[in-house]
């Protein structure tokens, strides 16, 4: 690389052009559904009305289905880059027995609706002034990296992308063909594919298995002296992480996006064991009802209620865990709480009593409605 080119942030909407508000109209409509594998699609949105969206690369949006009479949100990343800012696409993995991913799949089409709230997160390059990057992905968790790769072959960023993309098989890497054609248009893309295994009619003559180390070493000698963005499946970033750590890597370019519900972050697994730890010790401790588990934990003060929750092994819903995508959203029927939220609740949802439990610590006993 001879030239510094920092990452740039793509700016505001320009003048002449209404950037879409979800508080003006928070529908989006479908425009086209994209197969990318056997169980992956994309869905590509847009406002009803002409509106364009303001977001940087690795943002997600959090979305509100109404399946079956019940009212379901998820988050997904945007996978489109904000160069091309009339729509949003997102890239849905099918999970086995998943509400959202399925219906998505077999029953929202073009001319479908979906409620959404503008795209938030930080996992972005957005303004970092580093040229160097690493991106390590497994499955679904590529999306964040292509809207950031997209973004930089449509702006011809002289950004050195060293893309790493994990499948089980060939038939599983999404975006093949795509990254494939913007690695031989713009050589400072560099994809590289990892299968475990074989297809029923491709024979993978790549880098066969998993990410590991020596794999690592062979297809980008020079990972240290990168910015590493990882993002897949729960075992794939952990793996991804100790093999790093244990390298020497400088933890502090690294960056991570889980998508999984089930995942405990370490920091998060810290806490939990801080606060469990304060129980024995001489703090408040206060009574929380779940209405529909018909169970009532206890929750020392200054843990959240998600975190209580979760020790007495009673499940609520969650991605971000810190109140920003809105997964966690129950009803406090009764009693207080003190809620640091990143923006993923309204206003008027506080007003009616909602409260996001993964950023909430209770001040009074709790009646909750989950
Ligand atoms: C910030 C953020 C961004 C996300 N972006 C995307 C995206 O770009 N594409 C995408 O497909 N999903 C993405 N997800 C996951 C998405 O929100 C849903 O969790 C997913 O579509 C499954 O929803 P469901 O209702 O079908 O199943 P759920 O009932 O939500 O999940 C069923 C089970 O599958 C696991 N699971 C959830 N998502 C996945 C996945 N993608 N792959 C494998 N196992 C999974 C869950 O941990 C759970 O055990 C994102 C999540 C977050 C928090
Ligand atoms: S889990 Fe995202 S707001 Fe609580």
């Amino acid at each position: 690389m001879d030239a510094a080119a920092p990452t740039p942030a793509i700016g505001p909407v320009p003048t002449g052009y209404f950037r879409w508000e979800p508080e003006e109209d928070e529908f989006l409509i479908c425009r086209a559904v994209r197969e990318e594998t056997h169980d992956v699609k994309t869905f590509v949105l847009a406002p009803r009305h002409e509106r364009q969206f303001e977001f940087v690369s690795g943002q997600f949006m959090t979305f509100e289905f109404e399946i079956n009479g019940e009212t379901i949100q998820r988050c997904y990343t945007i996978s489109s880059p904000p160069t091309r800012r009339d729509t949003v696409s997102i890239t849905v993995k099918r999970v086995p027995g998943g509400p959202v991913s399925n219906w998505l799949h077999d029953e929202f089409k073009p001319g479908s609706l979906v409620k959404a709230t503008v795209p938030m997160g930080e996992f972005s390059w957005s303004g970092m002034q580093d040229t160097k990057y690493l991106f390590l992905s497994g499955g679904s968790g590529i999306t964040p990296m292509m809207a950031m790769t997209r973004a930089a072959y449509d702006l011809a960023m002289i950004s050195d992308i060293e893309f790493i993309h994990a499948a089980r098989s060939p038939d599983d890497i999404v975006f093949r063909d795509e990254l494939e054609l913007m690695g031989r248009r713009n050589h400072w893309i560099k994809p590289t594919f990892i299968c475990e295994r074989d297809s029923p009619f491709e024979c993978w003559s790549g880098l066969r298995g998993r990410l590991d180390r020596g794999k690592l070493e062979v297809i980008c000698p020079d990972y240290k002296e990168r910015v590493i963005f990882v993002c897949g499946p729960a075992p794939f970033m952990k793996a991804a992480r100790t093999l790093l750590k244990e390298a020497g890597f400088d933890m502090s370019r690294y960056h991570q996006e889980s998508f999984n519900f089930d995942s405990f972050t370490e920091e998060a697994q810290e806490q939990i064991a801080e606060a469990t730890e304060a129980i024995t010790t001489d703090v408040k401790v206060y009574q929380l009802e779940f209405t529909k588990s018909g169970r009532t934990v206890e929750c020392p003060e200054g843990m959240t209620v998600m975190e209580a929750a979760r020790r007495a092994g009673i499940r609520v819903p969650s991605s971000c865990s810190k109140g920003l995508c809105g997964t966690c959203k129950s009803k406090v029927t009764s009693g207080k709480v003190d809620m640091k939220h990143g923006g993923g609740i309204r206003q008027r949802e506080v007003d009616a009593g909602m409260a996001l439990l993964c950023c909430s610590k209770p001040v009074t006993d709790l009646v909750i409605d989950r």
